[in-house]
């Protein structure tokens, strides 16, 4: 049996069509039900459920928030996931977590591969690294994925937003000086499972192909959608946010591509299926 956290969420809901498009069975849990920071709460709640695979798709993803959060970002980022580790371990099952190119500082200029050096900019992206290496270190049954920018239709993403401005404003402005890749959640979940099913444990970069700038995301969705305004440049200087971000931060994502033996779809081809996901469901 499969177990889900934070199955609410833009990942974990796209793991949860996927096993039901595929007649898997899984058990889905939300916040609620496995709060992920309460170790014992979920060892009871594995008990005599014959977990083979534990997926963690909750996170603390409020990357400004997290500077002043930090506690709370360690615990969700950091501490649960090793936590979760350790139970996987105790109960012989294999397990995923995420992270974020975000654990990048963006010098390197170019993609980034797994054996490169973190140098994280934030809170958000400390505690993220500090997960991935707690992982490794507690269960070799593991797989820790960085991916980046993600968006799905099960919460709140840069797509959408982008979406709900144009229905308000005539001219937009875009940052072109943060540069990395969307990532859709369905492909997430996809890739990663063809990627569980090798047993090739260990660190993964996992993200569409190409590269974009935020500018190339925001100008890719509003034609796409027929918008009819004027989207300008910007740079990260303009708004002042709380959280440091890497200006180049993309991830190579070719040790899972050779270990698939399969090429991840560009993220322009992602984009597109949201938007028809978005169209299918009258949200667009
Ligand atoms: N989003 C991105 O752009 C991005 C970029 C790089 C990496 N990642 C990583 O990719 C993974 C999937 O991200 P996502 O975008 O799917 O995240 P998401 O949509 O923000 O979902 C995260 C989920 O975590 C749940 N959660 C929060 N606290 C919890 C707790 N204490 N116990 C159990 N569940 C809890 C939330 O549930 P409630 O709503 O019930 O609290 C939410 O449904 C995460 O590890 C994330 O850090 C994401």
């Amino acid at each position: 049996m499969i177990l889900i956290t934070g199955a609410n969420g833009q990942l974990g809901h796209d793991f949860q069509m996927i096993f039901k498009e595929k007649k898997i069975n899984f058990i889905a849990t939300d916040s609620k039900e496995l709060d992920i920071t309460n170790i014992e709460r979920v060892r009871e709640f594995i008990k005599n459920k014959n977990i083979n695979l534990i997926i963690n798709c909750a996170a603390y993803n409020n990357v400004d928030k997290a500077e002043e959060e930090k506690e709370i970002c360690y615990k969700l980022n950091a501490y649960a996931p090793r936590d979760l580790a350790l139970i996987a371990k105790e109960i012989g099952a294999d397990y995923i977590t995420y992270s974020t190119d975000f654990v990048f500082d963006g010098r390197k200029g170019l993609p980034y591969v797994e054996e490169d050096a973190v140098s994280p900019l934030s809170i958000y992206s400390e505690a993220k690294a500090e997960g991935e290496k707690l992982v490794l270190a507690t269960y070799d049954k593991s797989f820790v994925i960085r991916t980046s920018w993600v968006f799905g239709i099960a919460n709140n993403n840069f797509n959408k937003q982008v979406i709900n401005w144009s229905k308000s404003k005539d001219i937009l402005g875009i940052v072109d000086d943060q540069v990395s890749v969307p990532t859709y959640s369905y492909d997430l979940a996809l890739y990663s499972l063809k990627l569980i099913e090798t047993k090739k444990y260990g660190l993964y970069h996992l993200s569409n192909n190409g590269v974009a700038s935020k500018y190339d995301q925001a100008k890719y969705v509003l034609n796409s959608i027929g918008w009819k305004g004027t989207l300008n440049i910007a740079k990260s200087s303009d708004f002042v946010l709380p959280a440091k971000r890497a200006e180049y931060s993309k991830l190579d994502s070719s040790k899972l591509e050779a270990v698939i033996g399969e090429k991840i779809p560009s993220w322009e081809s992602g984009i597109d299926r949201f938007l028809n996901e978005m169209r299918k469901k009258g949200e667009l």
